[in-house]
């Protein structure tokens, strides 16, 4: 009989609810046949209530109830924003509990200083979901280019505004259209304003840069430009230059140990890789000394794909149940990024009067 460890699932939103239904799934037995440990849904904390899911005898209105129960070993944050999920994070660490999340919020705010205390409280917070939906991408930056040193890091970090520009350029949508087609399917933040404007990706790459360079990079200092501008007319003569526009995080790290990066529209030839990531699609491009470039690709937002990233990092809790084995990175609570982007930046100019970057290639 292996060992239960419950998992309280915090916010039934889009991605709460997507880990709840996979934990209440039959498990297989993966984790028990791997550790001898299976996790199991222990509770589910919203105001709202949801008396249809099969679930609901385990739903809780208050995080203090939860947190006092002792059985309750691992925390799956999917609130978002840097309020509630932000005190309740520091609350479950400090008692000596693992915290995963998908909140890049606040990784990107508060990353490094969760991360030590989860280091302090011998536990793990864990953030795979954070970036790129269900890219396993975290965990590879982190792990897989131990020998290496990482010089570059990019990617079209955004599920929406990549969806958004793809069915303008393709099928002639109208931005709006595509919009609220990409907030049906589950896509979109809350304020879809910050996935629009950027934001979302400038939070994305900032935890990239992060975790590649090995010092925390904030959102504030990242100069972050959105598509919200762009019309189909700014799409054809893109298309007439031999490109399509991608919504970029680039990060790059310079000699001087400075970071330039920057989030914003690229004018990326047909021929660039990044063209063939169509859709809800995200991709992830490193550079690193020796193992030269490395691309990963997948589906970067919805339900499910976000859901298992978060699951991956419950088993992996479940697997480091006595152990810290997070990340950490230093916090300089300082600027250490210079304005622009890396490797200088060529432009074209519409006939709006509006620039657009090129992807150096
Ligand atoms: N709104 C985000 C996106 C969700 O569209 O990529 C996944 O982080």
């Amino acid at each position: 009989m292996s060992e239960r460890v419950r998992v309280a699932v915090l916010g039934h939103g889009v991605v709460g609810r997507g880990v709840a239904e996979l934990l209440t799934r039959p498990q297989n037995g993966v984790a028990a046949a791997k550790f001898g440990r299976e996790p199991e849904l222990g509770a589910v904390l919203d105001i709202r209530d949801f008396p249809d899911a099969p679930y609901s005898r385990l739903f809780a209105r208050s995080f203090d109830d939860i947190l006092a129960d002792e059985s309750i070993a691992v925390f799956a944050e999917t609130i978002g924003g840097v309020r509630a999920a932000y005190d309740y994070t520091k609350r479950a660490l400090a008692a000596g509990r693992h915290v995963v999340t998908s909140n890049k919020e606040l990784v990107s705010t508060h990353g490094a200083s969760l991360l030590r205390l989860a280091r302090e409280r011998n536990v793990n917070y864990m953030f795979e979901a954070s970036v790129g939906g269900g890219i396993p991408v975290i965990r590879p930056l982190a792990r897989s280019f131990a020998a290496d040193r990482i010089t570059a890091v990019s990617g079209i970090l955004n599920g929406t505004t990549n969806f958004v520009l793809t069915k303008m350029a393709e099928d002639g949508r109208s931005m709006l259209a595509a919009l609220d087609e990409a907030r049906e399917r589950g896509y979109a933040e809350a304020d879809p304003s910050d996935d629009m404007e950027g934001k979302d990706t400038c939070r994305k790459i900032a935890i990239l840069a992060s975790l590649a360079f090995g010092r925390h990079i904030y959102p504030k200092y990242i100069p972050t430009f959105g598509i919200s501008y762009i019309t189909a007319a700014h799409i054809a003569q893109a298309a007439a230059l031999g490109c399509a526009i991608k919504l970029l995080g680039r990060a790059g790290l310079r000699e001087d140990g400075l970071t330039d990066i920057i989030t914003a529209p690229f004018l990326v030839p047909f021929s660039h890789p990044f063209c063939a990531v169509r859709d809800v699609y995200n991709a992830v491009f490193i550079t690193a000394d020796r193992a030269g470039d490395v691309m990963l690709y997948g589906r970067g937002a919805g339900r499910e794909p976000t859901a298992s990233a978060v699951l991956a990092d419950i088993y992996d809790c479940v697997r480091h149940i006595a152990q810290s084995v997070s990340v950490l990175w230093e916090d300089t609570k300082a600027d250490i990024t210079a304005a622009g982007a890396p490797d200088g930046a060529r432009y074209a100019e519409f006939p709006d009067g509006s620039k657009m970057r090129y992807l150096p290639t």
